[in-house]
């Protein structure tokens, strides 16, 4: 805040929504810097020789995004063969490449080969098997790490937790060492790590600690059986303060220090997999008060930022802190809804916020991951534009598209 008025680093969120229009994503290229090396130094040190921090691309796939984080040194973290080739197109090199994801296709597969990709993290004997065939119809080995499913509750929300045996994810715990003889007996196939990611927006360090363990004892067993182990990847999943009320999640030197005592002794290289911590509080959704209706309990905001721009709130309940850009100093309490015809798209019920009124302009905070890129064009909405502000300067990344470009990605047959 300055003299009354929001800015990102020096530019007045005003003049963005004025000159770009509403609702847009603005990111601040210093935090995400700043992010991305608070990260860095907290988990320096931690096994041997230099962890690799892969940004976790679904959080933030935006390639302007990506070429900060490409040239901070991070790598990446990606799920398809999309976020493969944005992630390299934005300047990070294959080898600090990790394709990690439940159903990877042949073709993908035989994508991530190709580029020479750093590790593939497999999760399941049949896929195995299948990337064994690819990479010796290529030529080629497969640096491969299996990922396991420790049977932690990461004690998240559930549609986030990914490391308890009933998830789709991973592995089982106790098939981890047959996997590893199989993946052994075939060919075209390096089985050089181990991988774990047990969910997203964790508030506490212990459910990691217990997965790390467990990863810690496996690994043990697997060199026992002869295997040689040189990394272990210790996926994401870091939690991110969104509600100002709340206890504020572990930092990233608390999370640094669990880290090296947990793995004190492995002797292997670490991966690290942070997408939320490093993009989330660098970015706000700016959207504009369309008008404000009185309800039956209390008035409604209606803002032109719906659930198609920023799914969070109705999928998972999550919280985002909504502020008045240009706060007037007094306070309402309101529900904050978007235009779409639903009930769902919903931000926030009997939200005590800066009193608005139509035209006024409102953020929602902590929108810099899994926002934009959860986006829809539900009720023929364009996607959202995005913006990139670093000092006095700023860019449109992504411009908003228009209906006639929405319509026109569209065939109509021809007995039409
Ligand atoms: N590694 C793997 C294998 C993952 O599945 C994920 C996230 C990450 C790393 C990054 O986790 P992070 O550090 O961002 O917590 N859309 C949801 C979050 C889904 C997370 C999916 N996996 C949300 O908006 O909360």
């Amino acid at each position: 805040m300055r003299e009354g008025k929001m800015f990102a680093e020096d530019v007045a969120l005003d003049d963005i929504a004025n000159a770009v229009g509403t609702p847009v994503y603005v990111y601040s290229q210093a935090t995400i810097e700043r992010h991305a090396r608070v990260f860095s130094e907290a988990v320096a040190g931690a096994g041997i020789g230099d962890p690799l921090v892969a940004f976790a691309v679904k959080a933030n796939p935006n390639g302007a995004v990506l070429s900060v984080l490409a040239k901070a040194g991070l790598g990446a973290d990606v799920v398809s063969g999309g976020e493969m080739v944005r992630a390299l197109r934005a300047g990070i090199p294959p080898e600090k490449i990790i394709f990690s994801g439940v159903g990877k296709s042949e073709a993908e597969m035989a994508l991530a080969l190709e580029l020479g990709i750093g590790q593939l993290n497999i999760e399941s004997e049949p896929e195995a098997i299948s990337l064994s065939q690819i990479a010796q119809n290529m030529g080629k080995i497969a640096r491969v790490a299996f990922r396991v499913n420790p049977d932690v509750d990461a004690g998240t929300h559930a549609k986030i937790s990914t490391g308890k045996s009933e998830n789709k994810f991973g592995i089982a715990y106790d098939k981890a060492r047959a996997a590893y003889a199989l993946a052994r007996e075939l060919p075209g196939l390096a089985a050089q790590g181990v991988a774990v990611h047990i969910g997203s927006q964790l508030t506490d360090l212990a459910p990691l600690d217990a997965a790390f363990g467990k990863i810690g004892d496996l690994i043990a067993a697997l060199r026992r059986d002869g295997h040689s182990i040189d990394s272990a990847d210790l996926g994401g999943g870091l939690g991110v303060p969104y509600d100002p009320a709340m206890p504020d999640p572990p930092s990233p030197t608390a999370y640094g220090e669990m880290v090296r005592r947990a793995t004190a002794g492995w002797q292997t290289r670490l991966i690290f997999e942070p997408g939320r911590l490093i993009v989330a509080n660098a970015g706000v959704l700016l959207s504009r008060v369309v008008r404000v209706k009185q309800g039956s309990a209390r008035p409604f905001v209606i803002v032109d930022a719906a659930m198609n721009d920023l799914i969070r709130p109705s999928m998972y309940d999550a919280y985002h802190d909504i502020r008045a850009v240009n706060p007037s100093g007094t306070r309402m309490i309101a529900n904050i809804v978007g235009p779409v015809c639903e009930s769902g798209d919903t931000f926030a019920m009997a939200r005590d916020i800066d009193t608005v009124v139509a035209g006024d302009l409102v953020v929602f905070a902590t929108a810099g991951a899994y926002a934009a890129t959860m986006a829809s064009t539900y009720n023929s909405r364009p996607l959202t534009a995005e913006v990139i502000v670093s000092g006095d300067r700023y860019a449109v990344v992504r411009p908003r598209l228009s209906v006639e470009a929405l319509i026109a990605a569209e065939n109509t047959p021809d007995w039409l």
